[in-house]
């Protein structure tokens, strides 16, 4: 966190200052500069997805151009509103790039400490920890998870729960919400309902619906947990081409 060569702080990171006939502790300018850098190692950015900013998120259709709003909205507003996202919609649509985008922006603009996990990984090393032999004790794997300010959580529903995986995810996303930390959810799976069908077809076209999975996400999260997760978040719908399939496969030549 600190520069240990500086020569204001000699490395401590603080500074005296003088405050009329006392002198006040303060932040070094060192540890102010690299606080963001710590913030962001810390936040578990994957590789692949670091760079991902709003700027380079490109507009292809309206929900695109909506989504992109909200997240920009999302970042003005922190730390004043008090609802997360749920990014919806087939793959390749750029969910996990807005998602990611928002933590840069929150980390870059506002210095907010910020956490990413893949909904597969948070389980597996939830149920990892409760082996004897795991490096990883509960608390080190939860505590990101429960103190950083904002977090992702992508794809969720990725992998199908059972009831004590749903009892320990809900306990966290609980936790979360009654502390007043904003959780970001992305998810390829949405519900099989008439009424959010009738929502969404504003948004989908025909065949985007066949590269959603069969399930619903209620299916592969249950009830209790998809509904705590409606009422954490704006529910964001993106649809159209599957990005990397389109855009990239045209960029490749040989
Ligand atoms: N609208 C977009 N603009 C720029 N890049 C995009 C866009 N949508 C997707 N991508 C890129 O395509 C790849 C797949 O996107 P990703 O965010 O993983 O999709 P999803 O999470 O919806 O499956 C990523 O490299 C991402 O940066
Ligand atoms: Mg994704
Ligand atoms: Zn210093």
């Amino acid at each position: 966190m600190v520069d240990k060569t500086c020569p204001k702080c000699q490395g401590t990171g603080w500074v005296l200052e003088e405050k009329g006939s006392r002198s006040v502790a303060k932040r070094c300018e060192c540890f102010i500069k690299n606080r963001k850098n710590v913030i962001l190692e810390q936040a578990n950015l994957p590789k692949r997805y670091k760079n991902c900013s709003f700027n380079n998120f490109e507009i292809h259709n309206d929900s695109l151009r909506s989504a992109l709003k909200i997240s920009k909205k999302f970042v003005k507003n922190y730390p004043v509103q008090d609802i997360g996202l749920l990014f919806q919609g087939p793959c390749g649509v750029g969910k996990t790039h807005l998602a990611v985008a928002i933590l840069n922006e929150l980390i870059e603009k506002k210095s907010i400490s910020c956490y990413f996990c893949d909904f597969r990984e948070l389980i597996r090393n939830i149920q990892n920890s409760y082996s004897s032999d795991s490096a990883m004790s509960e608390t080190d794997v939860i505590a990101p998870i429960f103190k950083k300010n904002v977090l992702v959580l992508d794809e969720l529903g990725a992998k199908r729960t059972s009831p004590w995986v749903e009892e320990t995810v809900f306990y966290i996303i609980n936790h979360r919400y009654n502390n007043k930390k904003l959780t970001i959810f992305t998810s390829n799976y949405i519900d099989s309902g008439e009424e959010e069908e009738d929502k969404r077809s504003s948004y989908f076209k025909k065949k985007d619906f066949n590269q959603l999975a069969d399930d619903s996400l209620v299916d592969r999260i249950g009830i209790r947990l998809r509904s705590r997760v409606y009422e954490m978040c704006k529910i964001v719908n993106m649809g159209g081409d599957d990005y990397r399939k389109k855009v990239k496969q045209a960029g490749y030549r040989f």
